[in-house]
């Protein structure tokens, strides 16, 4: 299955997790900020669309069981394989728009919520795609879309923030496509303060371990790295990492 990104994320899947293990309080703070919107119940039919690793699902606790498993979407088989061997999840191989266009069908007929966590700017229509997800929801269910905004406040070097904002869908657009699939909705940012040492942040950036960074060739990453370094000569970055949270209630329920 061809998508976009895929050898980005084949390349870096056994990687994936570990560029969060210096940061256990950030992974604890985002499972936090999805799990006060998503509210999970017990017997709720939960769908992690462009799961990845399943690295943020240790927040549904003990509302899910093997009953009722949280399906982990995602097209790409090295993050899938990395998920935790745990009969609460169910892994499907497919990209969004499968699944929204029930192209490849979920194990339920409807679902109580969704999570897009990470992944929207990866799918190639947006309005399209939250729409058939939307149709999925059972009446009350929830759908949630984390999401970077386009302009970071990341220390990057100048051409990976630009290139970054243009291809990052706009949060705005992305709670109008929610409204227009009928959904009661709420656009919301948090802010998470990042310190960390400069040699880690640069050895990700060398890893490339953005997309839009695997767009970027190994000689212009080199310059990348040169020009942060001069930009940052202090040995800790300290900066504000923003998320946009696009949040949708379908009425009734
Ligand atoms: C940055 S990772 C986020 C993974 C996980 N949600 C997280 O927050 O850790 C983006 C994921 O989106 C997946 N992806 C790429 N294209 C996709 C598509 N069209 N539909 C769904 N997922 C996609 C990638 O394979 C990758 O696992």
């Amino acid at each position: 299955m061809g998508f976009e990104a895929e050898d980005h994320y084949a390349r870096l899947a056994a990687t994936y997790n570990g560029n969060w293990s210096h940061s256990p309080d950030y992974v604890a703070w985002m499972s936090g900020q999805v799990c006060d919107r998503l509210q999970i119940r017990p017997g709720d039919r939960v769908v992690d669309v462009g799961a990845g690793t399943g690295l943020f699902l240790s927040m549904l606790g003990g509302a899910v069981t093997a009953d009722n498993p949280v399906v982990c979407v995602d097209p790409s088989r090295p993050m899938l394989d990395q998920l935790p061997d745990d009969p609460r999840l169910a892994p499907l191989q497919a990209t969004a728009e499968q699944v929204a266009s029930r192209e490849v069908r979920l194990p339920y007929e409807q679902i109580d919520a969704v999570l897009i966590k990470e992944a929207i700017h990866h799918v190639a229509d947006v309005p399209a795609t939250v729409r058939g997800l939307a149709d999925l929801l059972a009446p009350g269910g929830r759908f949630l879309v984390v999401t970077l905004p386009p302009l970071l406040e990341y220390p990057l070097f100048e051409a990976a923030l630009e290139r970054f904002a243009k291809r990052q869908p706009e949060p705005e657009g992305i709670a109008e496509d929610m409204a227009d699939a009928g959904l009661r909705t709420d656009l919301s940012y948090a802010e998470f303060p990042v310190r960390v040492e400069r040699e880690h942040y640069l050895g990700l950036v060398g890893r490339q371990w953005m997309s839009v960074l695997s767009t970027f060739s190994e000689s212009e990453i080199a310059d990348g790295l040169e020009e942060i370094r001069r930009r940052h000569p202090e040995d800790v970055l300290e900066f504000t990492d923003r998320f946009a949270l696009v949040f949708g209630t379908k009425p009734g329920g």
